[in-house]
């Protein structure tokens, strides 16, 4: 059990709620669910950071809705390179000229579907954190590898491989996204217990690679996978968890607000009880 000193417990900040739209919507379907969101993120807003990623095409239309809001955009996914004969990439160039400030790296649906390698990840984190947009480094173990035992290893492995040259500066801040692939909706959802013990796993990564204050100082972890407005708070109280990666509880305006309303419930009772205590 990690003991997280005091002035990082939840680093007293936001809880983040990042809505992942995945291949889903239309670019006005994304526009009108962002536009949606727009009252409910400023009312939380202090408590909760939300953020959401549509699709490429769509990033334009939802900063439109976005821009003078408390709703962050991001992308996706983004290529390592900054300007390269690299047909159907998109650079963090790119992405920024839309008003993107995060972007999802290592998704374990690019990572299957499109073999996407612990060394093309790394270097998207890198070049994510150079070009100074806000990663979101996914992690996650397989049905089999969990069952033959072998889970908490692989994401070790993901999390310092994605790592290996990464040295965080100043006030930069990597987001890891614990999500557990068969968990991810359809699939069943991960017991909260079962999460707390993978995001603890990977904060002690963290903690040998990198120390314990940079550990806290410089990442933040989330879990991701069949998240949705009866469960959130269950992930959220985990002590290593100060947020949700949500890919089909976001796709509807009520169940993301239902989200965004329960995390700031929960943000606001935890603040009431460490001033209580
Ligand atoms: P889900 O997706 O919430 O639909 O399970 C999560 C994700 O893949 O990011």
């Amino acid at each position: 059990m990690i003991k997280t000193p005091t002035e990082f417990t939840k680093r007293n900040e936001p809880f983040f709620v990042l809505g992942n739209w995945k291949m889903h919507l239309r670019a006005s379907e994304s526009a009108r669910i962002a536009k949606g969101l727009v009252s409910t993120a400023k009312r939380v807003q202090g408590k909760v950071t939300t953020v959401v990623f549509p699709s490429f095409p769509a990033l334009e239309k939802v900063h439109t809705q976005v821009k003078k809001s408390a709703v962050q955009l991001g992308a996706q996914n983004m290529s390592w390179e900054l300007d390269a004969s690299d047909t159907g990439e998109v650079s963090a160039e790119q992405i920024k000229e839309f008003g993107a400030s995060w972007v999802i790296i290592g998704h374990s649906e690019r990572r299957l579907k499109l073999a996407e390698s612990d060394e093309m990840i790394e270097r998207k984190l890198a070049a994510a954190l150079l070009r100074g947009l806000q990663p979101v480094l996914c992690v996650g173990e397989s049905a089999l590898e969990r069952n033959q035992g072998r889970g908490l290893l692989h994401i070790m492995h993901q999390v310092e491989s994605a790592m290996r040259y990464v040295q965080p500066q100043k006030d930069q801040v990597i987001t890891i996204a614990y999500e557990p692939i068969w968990a991810i909706s359809p699939g069943k959802p991960c017991e909260p217990a079962d999460a707390d013990e993978m995001t603890q796993n990977i904060r002690q990564v963290l903690i040998d690679r990198y120390g314990v204050k940079p550990a806290y100082q410089h990442f933040r972890i989330l879990y991701g996978g069949s998240v949705d407005a009866n469960n959130i708070a269950s992930y959220l109280r985990l002590d290593e968890v100060s947020g949700v990666l949500v890919g089909s509880a976001s796709l509807k305006i009520p169940s993301f607000r239902a989200m965004l309303v329960k995390a700031a419930q929960l943000r606001q009772s935890l603040v009431k009880k460490r001033t209580h205590s």
